[in-house]
């Protein structure tokens, strides 16, 4: 009798601290889509897109680790940076993220979706990732074939994915952050609201506008090889090019 009552005290207990912490997160994230509290960022991956965006948060007030399977060649930048910005391994990067970036050759998609499951099962997971047969393989074809997105959620398991930053090539997410007049565009799309709009403050603090496509279904419109892909355009533009309202 004693010791069912304890098991039924544990399971309280254990569902109250589950709650509690989902609490958090859920008031954490929603403070962040508002704009007010800064955020944890995990990058895996971090060259062209991953190293340009970490250094814009980093910028923005966010707390970010950059990884790579060498973190010690990522020293130097995460030293310019500052104390909001350390290195680690892609497994680190998965563990340390609220968000993460994952920002590899799209080829390697599968591997890092395999070895780092437990770290981002449930996470927030912002997915600039490109098949390009020539450099990823067949896999690429396969694809392009379903759609980049439905391919990724394959691969990464169960993340809240928001397709990111796909569009944009390297050097406009350099040099053309925060500019002046009209921004440069990042269509967004995800089947979770709360992870679309934290990705929305992430593309603004970024330096960036935000285009909100959808559900992930809806991201095969700025896919590789489509019109409105690698172009740099205005969120006129990429409205118009999408054939979304204004
Ligand atoms: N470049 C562009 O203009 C652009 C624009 C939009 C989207 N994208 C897409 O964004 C993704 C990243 O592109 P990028 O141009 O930033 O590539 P990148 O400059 O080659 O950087 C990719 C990084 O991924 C890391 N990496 C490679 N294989 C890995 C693995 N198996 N596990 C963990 N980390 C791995 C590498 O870091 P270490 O070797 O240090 O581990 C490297 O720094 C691609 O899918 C690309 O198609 C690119």
């Amino acid at each position: 009798m004693m010791s069912r009552r304890r098991d039924l005290l544990r399971v309280v207990a254990s569902a109250t601290a589950t709650a509690a912490v989902a609490g958090l997160l859920l008031g954490a994230l929603g403070d962040v889509a508002a704009g007010q509290a800064r955020l944890k960022i995990g990058i895996i991956g971090a060259g062209r897109i991953g190293g340009t965006l970490g250094e814009h948060w980093v910028k923005a007030g966010h707390e970010v680790l950059l990884s790579s399977r060498h973190p010690e060649r990522l020293k130097p930048l995460a030293d310019r940076l500052g104390p909001r910005a350390r290195v680690g391994t892609p497994r680190e990067a998965a563990a340390f993220g609220e968000v993460v970036l994952v920002s590899v050759p799209y080829g390697a998609f599968p591997q890092v979706g395999r070895d780092h499951a437990d770290e981002l099962r449930g996470k927030i997971v912002l997915d600039p990732g490109n098949p390009f047969a020539q450099r990823d393989g067949p896999m690429a074809e396969e694809a392009r074939r379903k759609g980049t997105a439905t391919a990724s959620l394959e691969y990464l398991g169960s993340v809240r994915l928001v397709r990111a930053f796909n569009t944009i090539p390297a050097s406009v997410l350099r040099n053309e952050a925060h500019r002046a007049g009209e921004r440069i565009a990042v269509p967004l799309a995800s089947d979770d609201e709360q992870a679309l709009e934290v990705a929305a403050r992430l593309v603004r603090d970024a330096g960036f506008e935000p285009v909100l496509v959808g559900p992930l279904a809806r991201s095969i419109a700025f896919d590789a090889g489509t019109a409105v892909f690698g172009r740099g355009l205005t969120a006129r533009e990429l409205r118009r090019g999408l054939g979304l309202e204004p």
